[in-house]
């Protein structure tokens, strides 16, 4: 597929996590056109003027503007989709799952009509359920379609080792796959130091609590922001996937995806490693992995597989 990229980015939610994707976007002048679509049109217009302001301070060729009709998502080369509600206090990922499921639908046939060509790159919880979601509503390829988290989630469990060791910060690779949600499988032995295995230098009680609090990090911002949930780490993460796909660097992050027989599991989305260019997902790594540690994957997977179930039984892909 031969597709023409670095012109127009769309993204759909220009709440906390879309607002900071754009700004992070255009701050780094990664493409030249970013697009904001949001319900609050009026709100929107005000981020996109002062994001356009911004990048003229920082010298970069990018433009914000806003999208006020779903024509307006014509030849865009990624959308990213954060639409939705954001995780409340006490609220679990999957309460989001129908209210979503919806927001979700409605964009993606928006982004089936208008930009039939794009890449999408799906944000909004419960991560996994929306990339499905996602897929099968715009019948893109699978190579099109893909979700973030493991990028996220790497970053957290590299900072929660950064604050055991107290050494090593930017140096730290540590490794996430399986769903973005509580049973998410942090991957210790696959997590180095500047090269050094994380065995050689934690002890196995303070590895399983990094583990612990990886699962747990979007909850723990949750707790201070008492009203919304982390957006940084997000929206760099999301950006640096946009990137990977504009400039077709074939870096290899983990992402959510399709499976369709990895690992021994078809019809599910979830989080492995991938190489991302400008085709999308380009190819899906398979690691070998320890019988503990196919045993997380799989109970991951099947949580995942639990929130479609509860979308097909509710007939929502009818
Ligand atoms: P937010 O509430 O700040 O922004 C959501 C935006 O979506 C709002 O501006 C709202 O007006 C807009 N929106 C809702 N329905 C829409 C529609 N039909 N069309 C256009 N815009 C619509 O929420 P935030 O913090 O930006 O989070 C967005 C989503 O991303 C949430 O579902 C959140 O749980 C998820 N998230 C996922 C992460 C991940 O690792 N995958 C990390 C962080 C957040
Ligand atoms: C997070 O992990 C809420 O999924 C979001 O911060």
């Amino acid at each position: 597929m031969d597709i023409k990229k670095g012109n127009k980015v769309t993204i759909i939610g220009a709440g906390n996590v879309g607002a900071t994707v754009a700004y992070s976007l255009a701050m780094r002048g990664v493409c030249h056109e970013i697009w904001l679509k949001d319900r609050h049109s009026d709100i929107s217009m005000g981020k996109a003027l002062d994001m356009s302001q911004a990048a003229n301070v920082a010298r970069t060729h990018t433009v914000v503007k806003v999208a006020h009709e779903a024509s307006d998502l014509k030849d865009s080369d990624i959308v990213v989709i954060t639409a939705g509600s954001p995780r409340k206090p006490g609220m679990s990922r999957d309460d989001l799952l129908m209210i979503n499921a919806e927001i979700t639908k409605q964009v993606v046939l928006d982004v089936k009509k208008y930009a039939p060509d794009s890449i999408i790159i799906m944000v909004s919880n419960p991560l996994d359920v929306m990339t499905y979601v996602a897929l099968k509503v715009s019948g893109f390829p699978k190579e099109r379609v893909v979700g973030m988290a493991g990028i996220l989630d790497s970053a957290r469990m590299a900072h929660f080792i950064y604050e055991k060791i107290g050494y090593g910060a930017g140096q730290i690779r540590a490794s996430v796959m399986g769903g973005h949600g509580d049973s998410m499988v942090p991957l210790p032995k696959f997590s180095t130091v500047a090269g050094v295995p994380l065995s050689d230098i934690l002890s196995k009680e303070e590895i399983d609590e990094i583990v612990e609090r990886t699962r747990h990090g979007g909850a723990e911002i949750v707790g201070y922001l008492k009203n919304g949930s982390a957006y940084y780490a997000p929206a760099k993460a999301t950006a640096l996937m946009v990137e990977a796909i504009l400039k077709d660097t074939k870096q290899i992050h983990p992402c959510a995806v399709y499976l369709d027989g990895h690992y021994g599991y078809s019809d599910v989305v979830s989080g492995v490693p991938v190489a991302l260019g400008a085709n999308g997902v380009e190819k899906v790594f398979e690691m070998t992995l320890t019988k503990e540690q196919e045993k997380q994957f799989e109970n991951s997977v099947n949580s995942v597989k639990e929130m479609i179930d509860v979308l097909k039984n509710n007939k929502f892909f009818d």
